[in-house]
């Protein structure tokens, strides 16, 4: 049998902590689902379509991992694509109350999936998506932190950054990742 996983996120925009959470899972995994969500809880810098087209480039050359857009219920998503592990990455406690919360979600949701924790490398601890677009609006440089098509596509939002166009950065991730 095949074993599937699904990484869900919504990756606004995605960091190379995301891309090790995913890489890792597709060794463990026959098949990887990443599914990209609007976050309702958040507001997203990048449209859902060019996020999804930058997590697509970021794992372009990992075989098993397919890129796809989430409606709906994660647990929906995850049952009609006969997935039952749900795979998220941990960076450090503050995490764990948020994280805690959506698994035992998801379980009272149906009960038809587990969540996963994968603990990010020591160096990804600190990063998250929202520190990336607070440090591209200061123009930082965070080649180190995001794939080559993610600093274009920051640093593209913030020639825009003249009058009216700045509020495409005043946009506070909250706690995402
Ligand atoms: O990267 P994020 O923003 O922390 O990811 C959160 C995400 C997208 C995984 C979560 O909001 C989600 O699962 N959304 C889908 C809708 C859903 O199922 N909501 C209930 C989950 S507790």
């Amino acid at each position: 049998m095949e074993r599937k996983a699904m990484c869900p996120g919504s990756f606004d925009p995605v960091t190379y902590g995301h891309v090790d959470i995913i890489t890792r899972t597709s060794a463990i995994f026959d098949e990887v689902v990443v599914t990209v969500f609007d976050n309702p809880n958040k507001e997203h810098l990048f449209p859902l379509d060019r996020r999804i087209d930058m997590v697509r480039r970021a794992i372009a050359d990992i075989p098993n991992v397919v890129v796809e857009r989430g409606e709906g219920l994660l647990v929906e998503c995850a049952r009609k694509r006969g997935i039952n592990v749900i795979i998220k990455g941990l960076r450090a406690i503050s995490d764990f109350e948020y994280e805690f919360q959506m698994a035992q979600t998801n379980r009272a949701l149906g009960n038809t999936v587990e969540t996963l924790f994968m603990m990010t490398r020591p160096e990804h601890a600190y990063l998250s998506s929202s520190l990336v677009k607070e440090l591209a609006r200061h123009e930082a440089d965070i080649s180190e932190m995001v794939p080559p098509e993610v600093v274009r596509a920051l640093a593209r939002r913030g020639d825009s950054r003249d009058g009216e166009a700045n509020s495409a950065f005043q946009i506070s991730g909250g706690d995402d990742r």
